[in-house]
């Protein structure tokens, strides 16, 4: 069959492992993996000596979120171009209803920011923030092809607090309708207390950024995780807690995934790869993110909660704020934006720290930022794997070549880096998106406005796999997806 483009000579890797040859692709999709694919009359992508790896899902993404006062600086635009330069093919952000808005008008909201200003595809996680008026539109929003929603258990200032009986209430529908609910777990009246005791002029004169650490303890986030697992072992409902941060944390999650309890943890890299010394910094208030950064321990116990199966999924929690945003904080922790750039880094990060540190296969690199998240989310086959069928979301990186970070050369509206000066691998030397050439000898030469909404109709581990909740006990901590041969994995 004649193809369109050919993707020649790289190492490219398959649910099925890796293997060195071409990928045929004809419009948007790839239609053929093989040794030596015939190119006559095709364009040919030369990628030997390369990876060849399918297009990151960055699952966690806020893009010009109204939030603490500030609107978070990326948007669909900077956002979907930053991303594009690091691989990332498919995002997944959050409409956040505006005070008094439907959980439909959210989406409608969201769908304005995106709509001939994406770059790279996306979709969704609709967010429950007030129970008694959403909770009969969520199956609205499932028939509009939203599977994924999403509470937090704090930012009660923010009119997004969620509290158990909403919870529980979101997961029996979420079992009912096969999707899932997603959760930010951090304990929200014991933080308030923390907060209330550490945030006095005085000690924020004294501390500063480093009250950040002192005022969020790791038993903040596990005691809400330990809550949100009860809930869904109560109702059998999918849960996926977002940003974890802490070891005890994951720790809760491997025992809960190993007595059956449908719940899937997510983390973010920033969590992989930074600590809480950044908050001894002079400028350390521009760390301030929400979980906070935790310890080394914690970051350790992270990664072989990846290697080990029960963290499943590795994204950003992009939120970008700038420097003068970030200066509003004056001193006053409490008026500080929270969060962190990231869509840009998450490839590079990921594979320097991961695969070229030894700490995951590239195989296993590509579980956690494609085939699981795509899995998870409903995505998949389309999104998350280099197999026959699929779109041709694909990303072409040296195995070697570092670029430095430097903020005022990246796509980012962040006029700064929290990796600024490292020297990272892994930064797409071509990203193709549905078969489109989007990045190009390390460019963005994409234009805004052909990403795609994805419509979706299932999320979570029963939705993806078909397993059942027996079948998911006996199994043990989801894995990569497991094919015995190559020709079972469509390769031609
Ligand atoms: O600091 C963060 N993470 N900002 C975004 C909101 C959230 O909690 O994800
Ligand atoms: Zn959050
Ligand atoms: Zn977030």
């Amino acid at each position: 069959m004649p193809f369109d483009r050919v993707i020649k000579g790289g190492n490219v890797v398959t649910p099925a492992g890796a293997f060195v040859g071409d990928i045929g692709i004809n419009g948007e999709k790839i239609t053929a993996l093989g040794a030596a694919l015939d190119a006559t009359g095709a364009k040919v992508i030369e990628a030997s000596g390369h990876h060849v790896i399918p297009g990151v899902l960055d699952v966690h993404v806020h893009l010009a979120l109204p939030f603490m006062g500030a609107v978070s600086a990326d948007d669909y635009i900077t956002g979907t171009r930053a991303g594009a330069r690091g691989g990332v093919t498919t995002l997944i952000d959050f409409a956040i209803p505006y005070k008094g808005d439907s959980l439909s008008q959210a989406v409608d909201n969201w769908h304005k920011k995106a709509e001939g200003n994406a770059l790279i595809d996306y979709t969704f996680h609709v967010c429950v923030t007030r129970w008694d008026e959403h909770k009969d539109q969520i199956r609205g929003m499932v028939d509009r092809g939203f599977s994924t929603f999403k509470e937090f258990m704090i930012y009660e200032s923010e009119g997004w607090q969620s509290d158990d009986r909403a919870m529980f209430g979101t997961l029996e529908k979420m079992k009912e309708y096969g999707s899932m609910l997603l959760v930010h777990a951090e304990s929200a009246r014991v933080l308030d207390e923390l907060i209330a005791r550490y945030h006095t002029p005085e000690m924020m004169k004294r501390y500063g950024a480093r009250l950040h650490r002192m005022s969020r303890p790791n038993f903040i986030e596990a005691e809400a995780i330990q809550r949100a697992v009860a809930w869904s072992e109560a109702t059998d409902g999918q849960l996926y807690i977002v940003h974890m941060s802490t070891a005890e944390g994951t720790d809760i999650i491997r025992s809960a995934q190993s007595r059956g309890v449908p719940v899937i943890a997510e983390t973010c890299v920033q969590y992989l790869v930074l600590d809480d010394s950044v908050f001894d910094r002079e400028d350390g208030h521009l760390y301030a993110c929400c979980p906070q950064l935790k310890k080394r321990e914690d970051q350790e116990r992270l990664w072989k909660g990846l290697k080990g199966g029960e963290v499943s999924v590795v994204s950003t929690d992009t939120c970008t704020f700038t420097r003068e945003q970030k200066e509003g904080w004056k001193g006053d922790w409490t008026k500080i934006p929270m969060g962190l750039p990231g869509l840009e880094t998450l490839l590079p990060l990921t594979y320097t720290n991961g695969v070229l540190d030894g700490r995951l296969t590239l195989e296993e690199m590509c579980a956690k930022l494609s085939t699981n998240p795509a899995k998870i989310m409903g995505l998949y086959p389309r999104k998350g794997a280099i197999q026959v069928g699929a779109d041709a979301d694909i990303v072409i990186i040296h195995p070697a070549t570092r670029h430095k970070v430097v903020p005022k050369e990246m796509e980012t509206n962040a006029d700064w880096s929290p990796y600024d000066g490292w020297d990272l691998a892994g930064f797409a030397r071509t990203t193709l998106s549905r078969g489109e050439v989007i990045v190009d000898g390390y460019k963005v030469v994409g234009k805004a406005g052909r990403g795609q909404w994805l419509p979706r109709t299932f999320a979570g581990l029963e939705g993806t796999t078909g397993e059942t909740s027996a079948m998911r006990m006996s199994r043990g901590p989801l894995s990569p997806l497991r094919v015995s041969d190559l020709e079972a994995a469509g390769i031609a």
